[in-house]
């Protein structure tokens, strides 16, 4: 059996740069060390980090004393970071630089009395952090067909979560410039993402079935996963090698191993060694761990 690993896998530039800052903290600082809600959704890496002593809040008011809070590579609305400082914590803002760019943009418009529409899960952490940089006064779509509900803006800059699609970008511009108005499109998608999605896709066009790793809570490897569907093969998303079923790899000679951007390097690695693992394994042998995992 082969095991190919996509070409991009695993951390990104941006939550790379907030685990180290998340760790150079522990060191630099005196006090205790806070995520505002998990650095990053992988919950191996969480608890890694909990383990060395950085404890996850999801309100600055589980704070008594004082101590440092870190910003997650997400990103928060202004109001966060000014409550941050009002009690006195000190901060270390791991938002990640493209994140901040985005910030900046929605920000900017606003300052210019531009309506501004951005594109992605209103749910996510990331979007209500835009939003909040924009004032409160962005409306957030997920879709072409919630587009289509917006009022007619004379003028509208649109931006994009980090972890969109491309396509559903253009989709919403789309139906924006066809209801008239004169759109100023920021493409504020994450090379990484699309980086991934793009060698994700390839790979699962070589091969019988794909592994993606990373976290359950994780949008941009929910996301990988759907696209590697589009394969039209088997597609199993996992967090750790722990979870591998054998039996999914009966009679396949190829499997492709897709991680998304919150996974690290040595999950990667330690799917990769088990599935070798397997390669030597008869298939009595396979049987017998499938019942034992049961
Ligand atoms: Fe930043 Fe892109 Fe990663 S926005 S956090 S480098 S997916």
């Amino acid at each position: 059996m082969e095991v190919k690993v996509a070409a991009k896998a695993g951390f990104c530039f941006g939550v790379k740069r907030a685990v180290d800052m998340a760790r150079k903290c522990l060191h630099d600082r005196d006090g205790p060390v806070y995520t505002l809600g998990p650095l990053i959704h992988n919950d191996q890496v969480t608890g890694a980090l909990a383990w060395e002593g950085i404890n996850i809040i999801n309100d600055l008011d589980d704070i008594d004393g004082p101590g440092t809070v870190i910003i997650r590579s997400h990103g928060v609305a202004p109001e966060v970071l000014q409550k941050a400082q009002e009690k006195g914590l000190q901060v270390v803002d791991a938002t990640c630089p493209f994140v901040r760019k985005v910030q900046q943009t929605v920000h900017d418009m606003v300052q210019q009395n531009i309506p501004v529409v951005v594109v992605g899960d209103p749910e996510h952490p990331e979007v209500q952090g835009i939003v909040g940089w924009a004032g409160g006064r962005a409306r957030v779509v997920r879709d072409a067909a919630q587009a289509g509900e917006l009022d007619q803006y004379p003028v509208v800059g649109v931006v994009a979560q980090t972890t969109q699609r491309q396509d559903n970008l253009d989709a919403v511009v789309n139906v924006i410039k066809d209801s008239g108005s004169r759109v100023y499109v920021y493409n504020t998608i994450c090379s990484a993402t699309a980086e991934r999605q793009q060698e994700a896709l390839e790979l699962a066009r070589q091969v019988e079935a794909v592994l993606v790793l990373g976290g359950k809570n994780s949008a941009n490897t929910a996301k990988l996963a759907q696209i590697c569907r589009t394969a039209g093969i088997p597609v199993y998303r996992i967090e750790t090698a722990g979870e591998i079923d054998p039996a999914w790899f009966k009679g396949l000679k190829t499997i492709g191993v897709a991680a998304g951007a919150s996974t690290p390097g040595w999950i990667i690695e330690e799917v990769c060694s088990r599935m070798m693992e397997f390669e030597d394994m008869k298939e009595e042998e396979v049987m017998e761990e499938k019942v034992d995992d049961v």
